[in-house]
């Protein structure tokens, strides 16, 4: 496995990975979530990228910026054990050369729900991934579909500014009590990690409510979500949302591909969860 820090150490490596290239970009802390990504970018390529890199654009003021884990070592075993065959460590000023002035922003898709709780955040999101799938140019990247609006996001930007690159999304991996797997889970406090299930036992109620008793109304089902988010005071729900698949509108009916998805505040952690239906 090949570590490069720089752009030009990355240009070199780059040539000599057999395609198809497969890339993982990470903020590092990788957990068996990541580790399912790897797996099936192992499975499905004939080389495997990951990219660790703490984007400081997509955090805005007072998020979590500087407590962000950080674990070279074991981020580093990790792809070592999982066969990455190369991993890129940048720097800051080597994704953002000093002056850097360009963004990449994808419209209202990043003004919704996350992007309205966080205003700025998919700018910065957007113009990273640009960055580094411009710099790696894999063929198949591989994300989360726990970031339910980075997917959809990033779908876009890859169509919008055809970077070649096909995406893929890899279902949610989650703690046998359904909690998703996260970076930001190790922050909860003792008491926080045992109300930390109410976010996908919402999702759940919803998705049943869908599947097995055909509720087609988005209100109905915002409100059965805001029910159960309701039973457990330790968190403080964001949002609650029921929208299009593609353009994340909020709907009034689902008649196609929609996504379930939510955010709730705990005094030391704020967590997202999200489910497609239809
Ligand atoms: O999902 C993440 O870890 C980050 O948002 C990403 C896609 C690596 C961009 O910094």
């Amino acid at each position: 496995m090949e570590v490069v820090r720089d752009r030009a150490a990355l240009a070199a490596a780059r040539p000599r990975l057999p395609t198809p290239v497969g890339m993982l970009p990470t903020m590092g802390a990788l957990h068996p979530g990541h580790r399912a990504l790897l797996d099936r970018a192992r499975a499905a390529c004939a080389s495997v990228v990951v990219s660790i890199f703490i984007n400081p654009t997509q955090f805005g003021p007072g998020e979590d910026l500087a407590r962000y884990p950080r674990d070279e070592a074991a981020d580093l075993a990790t792809c070592r054990e999982a066969g990455v065959d190369l991993v890129f460590i940048p720097p800051v000023e080597e994704v953002y050369p000093p002056g850097a002035s360009t963004f990449v922003d994808v419209g209202p898709l990043s003004e919704r729900l996350e992007g309205a709780a966080r205003p700025g955040h998919f700018r910065g999101v957007a113009t990273v991934v640009t960055v580094l799938l411009s710099l790696v140019r894999p063929d198949v990247v591989f994300f989360g579909q726990k970031d339910g609006q980075q997917t959809i996001v990033i779908r876009r930007l890859v169509r919008d500014l055809g970077l070649g690159t096909e995406v893929r999304v890899v279902p949610t991996v989650r703690e046998p009590d359904g909690l998703a797997m996260s970076s930001r889970n190790r922050f909860l406090s003792p008491a926080e990690r045992a109300a930390a299930p109410i976010l996908s036992r919402a999702l759940q109620a919803a998705a049943d409510a869908f599947h097995q008793a055909g509720e087609r109304d988005a209100e109905r089902l915002r409100s059965l979500m805001r029910e159960v988010l309701a039973s457990e005071p330790a968190g403080r729900p964001d949002y609650v949302s029921v929208a299009d698949g593609d353009t994340l509108q909020e709907l009034a009916t689902v008649e196609g591909p929609a996504l379930l998805s939510l955010a709730v505040r705990f005094p030391s952690a704020r967590l997202i969860d999200c489910q497609p239906i239809g």
